[in-house]
């Protein structure tokens, strides 16, 4: 028998919003191709919303839609269970109650994933079901795909992503357009890339979500969000945007994660990146991730973060991967995590005032003789190097007449806890007249 005159493969979808609404139109639209690929028909044939009518309207005849996720759940005719309903809430529960039933997940859910991960990896292996997630990483770039599979000669040295595409999106504006934070932010929300609650875009907390799976895949280390460093874009200042262009770098939020010589650094700040570098024009809602292994050397991975069909491409693809596989053994099955879960490695995440990395610091001073020698002696006396330094003019800065300006330092790589001395010792000082402004730079080389 042909494996394409298997019977259909059943899927039960819970959320019809964004992604859901994606999901199930493009696998009507291409679903001869996706049956020809998977070898066999994948057919959602059962949604829940809490909003049955517009879910009704979105599926049109022949689907079930009901607003019980768990009716989803407890029908024996469902083989996969798509989980987009976002959060760490009712989610969790659904996910662990789909897998207690024996299906198999497939989720976009990378808040779920990186807080409550290993709790629902561990269900996953005792029952023998597949959790998969392409989609929870920058939403159609198939990067956990290259993690897990294309690069699995490698040893993983590391990887900065733009992996939040609301962020980017504000960022490229910002610097474009000069629209203000807010009317931005705005406008990526009606566009459908921020989160339920985008404080989880501009405070960096859903980039660590999504750091925190790719640093377990990479490096084969549990999935450990709550050891993650994260800051967001919230401080940035348009004064800070242009002066980094001044010195040849933008600024992105990056998601870093680095195999160290003390351990895994697990990070998402506000960087500046060289201009010239791929990574720092990546504009708008897109996304890029770059990944560097000891044999391939740097690869780099762009396309769409977000969205309703970018991301459904990914959701689709577990889908696929799922009905291939999902009658072989599970111990011949792709790891979740890459790695065998015997074989997953204890090594500690760096504290933030370990890491080594370089800085921009802007102070804003009085404009005064001894002000620079000050400033550059503290850090010297601290061991840490300079590599440039900007001073404007304080008319440019305040206007005629101004007596405070703009003093622009970027370092040299110093650990992080020797600047956060330098900077408490420079902020007292007297002509130091605001709080410094430090933002750390990855030369990405
Ligand atoms: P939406 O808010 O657009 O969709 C979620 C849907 O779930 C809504 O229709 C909501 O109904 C429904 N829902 C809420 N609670 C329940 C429940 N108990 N039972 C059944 N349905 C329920 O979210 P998105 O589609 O944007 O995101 C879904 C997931 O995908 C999230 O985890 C998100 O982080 C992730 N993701 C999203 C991307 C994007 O571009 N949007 C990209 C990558 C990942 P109601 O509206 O009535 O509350
Ligand atoms: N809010 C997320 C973003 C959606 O802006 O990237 C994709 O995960």
């Amino acid at each position: 028998m042909k494996s394409t005159n298997l019977s259909p493969i059943r899927v039960g979808l819970l959320g019809m919003g964004t992604v859901g609404t994606g999901t199930f139109n493009v696998l009507q639209r291409n679903q001869e191709e996706i049956r020809r690929r998977a070898g066999r028909g994948i057919e959602i044939t059962m949604v829940a919303d809490l909003d049955v009518a517009r879910a009704k309207a979105a599926v049109g005849e022949g689907v079930q839609v009901v607003d019980d996720a768990r009716k989803v759940i407890a029908n024996p005719d469902i083989d996969i269970v798509i989980e987009l309903i976002g959060g760490y809430g009712i989610a969790r529960a659904l996910v662990l109650e789909a897998i207690e039933a024996g299906k198999h997940v497939v989720t976009a859910n990378k808040a779920l994933l990186a807080v409550h991960g290993t709790e629902i990896f561990a269900a996953a292996h005792r029952k023998g079901v597949m959790v998969a997630f392409e989609a929870a990483v920058a939403g159609g770039i198939p990067i956990i795909k290259a993690l897990r599979e294309g690069l699995t000669a490698n040893s993983i040295q590391w990887i900065a992503g733009i992996i939040n595409g609301t962020t980017n999106f504000i960022l490229s504006e910002m610097r474009d357009k000069g629209l203000d934070f807010d009317v931005v932010l705005k406008e990526a929300q009606r566009l459908g890339y921020a989160e339920a609650d985008p404080t989880f875009d501009i405070e960096g907390v859903d980039a660590g979500h999504k750091v925190t799976l790719m640093s377990a895949i990479a490096f084969g280390i549990p999935v450990q969000f709550d050891k993650a460093y994260v800051e967001g874009i919230t401080h940035l200042a348009a004064q800070d945007i242009r002066y980094a262009e001044q010195l040849g770098y933008r600024i992105k939020l990056l998601g870093i994660t680095k195999r160290a010589a003390n351990g895994i650094e697990l990070r998402v700040h506000p960087s500046l990146v060289p201009a010239k570098r791929l990574i720092a024009n990546v504009e708008g809602a897109m996304n890029a991730v770059v990944v560097q292994g000891d044999a391939v050397g740097t690869t780099l991975y762009y396309g769409k973060g977000a969205g309703s069909e970018p991301t459904a491409s990914a959701v689709i693809a577990d889908l696929v991967d799922i009905a291939r596989l999902h009658t072989a053994d599970p111990e011949h099955r792709v790891p979740h995590l890459a790695f065998q879960p015997d074989a997953m490695s204890n090594l500690p995440i760096v504290p933030m005032s370990e890491v080594v990395t370089s800085y921009y610091l802007r102070l804003n001073v009085a404009d005064e003789a001894g002000v620079l020698a000050k400033v550059t002696g503290i850090l010297a006396s601290m061991g840490i190097s300079i590599d440039a330094v900007l001073q404007r003019e304080a008319d440019e800065v305040g206007g005629e007449g101004a007596t405070q300006t703009d003093l622009i330092i970027l370092t040299h790589d110093c650990v992080e806890a020797k600047m956060n001395e330098a900077l408490a010792q420079m902020q007292a000082l007297p002509t130091v007249l605001a709080p410094i402004t430090r933002i750390r730079k990855e030369e990405l080389a």
